[in-house]
């Protein structure tokens, strides 16, 4: 299988090829994700609940993404490996560039930030100083408690109507890639026809460019109240591989998500 690549991400979309995207923590998962087809590893923020137990992802430090950064890298040989960038280490444009460069170091190819118009000026100066961007919009976890939870965005026209201002601000900005998280899932079609850069989407419909999965959620192991998005692809399966094989697949041909994983 090809190298994944930024350059390749926009390629697969121009394609119609579904971009699979998987969370994924540590050196031995890396392997096995890069080994079953995964396109993308993504050093989620998500690792402060999955893995230490936090009840959000506001405590994870910048210490803490380039270790699971560094782990995730040592492992991968074919992947996109993207680092998420941490509550509160983004709050400029120079001090998002200085952590995002220590992620860069520890392996990653690409930050996630989360936001919109407002993060355009920093995405522009990470960019331009040849650090790769994935904006996400939608639940943006790092703002929970605006939100008053973990709940549905762009219900609204109102709230669409920010929503696609914001894609649009963060691609003129210089991002390559965009997530879309728990929003209807005409919003997240209606999205990915106006962009020219690749919607990766988590609760956000079938026809986003791609699918991204917390690996724990797809294998039925966190212990949390399941999301509406979430599919346990352990079901009828008997080993891990055989799981992300499944989802993989499932991405590719468009039978994941189904209805009932949409809002
Ligand atoms: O932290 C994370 O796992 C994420 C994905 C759910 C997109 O941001
Ligand atoms: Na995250």
């Amino acid at each position: 299988r090809k190298l994944v690549t930024v350059p390749s991400l926009g390629a697969l979309k121009a394609q119609a090829e579904k971009i699979t995207m998987l969370t994924c923590y540590d050196a031995s998962f890396a392997a096995l994700m890069d080994r079953c087809g995964v396109d993308i590893l993504l050093i989620g923020d998500s690792l402060g609940m999955v893995c230490q137990g936090h009840n959000s992802t506001l405590p994870v430090s910048m210490a803490d993404m380039v270790y699971h950064t560094a782990s995730v890298a040592r492992g991968n040989q074919r992947c996109l490996v993207v680092a998420d960038m941490p509550f509160g280490s983004y709050s400029t444009p120079e001090s998002a560039m200085h952590n995002a460069v220590q992620l860069i170091q520890a392996g990653a190819q690409m930050v996630k930030l989360e936001g919109g118009a407002w993060l355009a000026p920093t995405i522009q100066f990470l960019t331009e100083r040849s650090v790769s961007v994935c904006a996400h919009l939608g639940l943006t976890p790092q703002s929970v408690h605006q939100m008053g939870g973990y709940k549905v965005q762009g219900k609204t026209t109102e709230a669409a109507d920010i929503l696609i201002k914001d894609a649009l601000a963060v691609q003129a900005a210089g991002a390559s890639l965009l997530v879309l998280e728990a929003i209807p899932k005409e919003l997240g079609q209606q999205v990915t026809e106006l962009l020219a850069i690749p919607t990766i989407g988590i609760g956000a419909g079938v026809d986003c460019s791609g699918q991204v999965l917390v690996m724990h959620d797809l294998l039925g192991v966190f212990p949390g109240k399941k999301a509406r998005f979430v599919k346990n692809f352990m079901d009828g399966q008997t080993n891990i591989d055989d799981a992300i094989k499944a989802y993989v697949a499932a991405v590719k041909d468009g039978s994941f998500p189904a209805p009932e994983h949409c809002f």
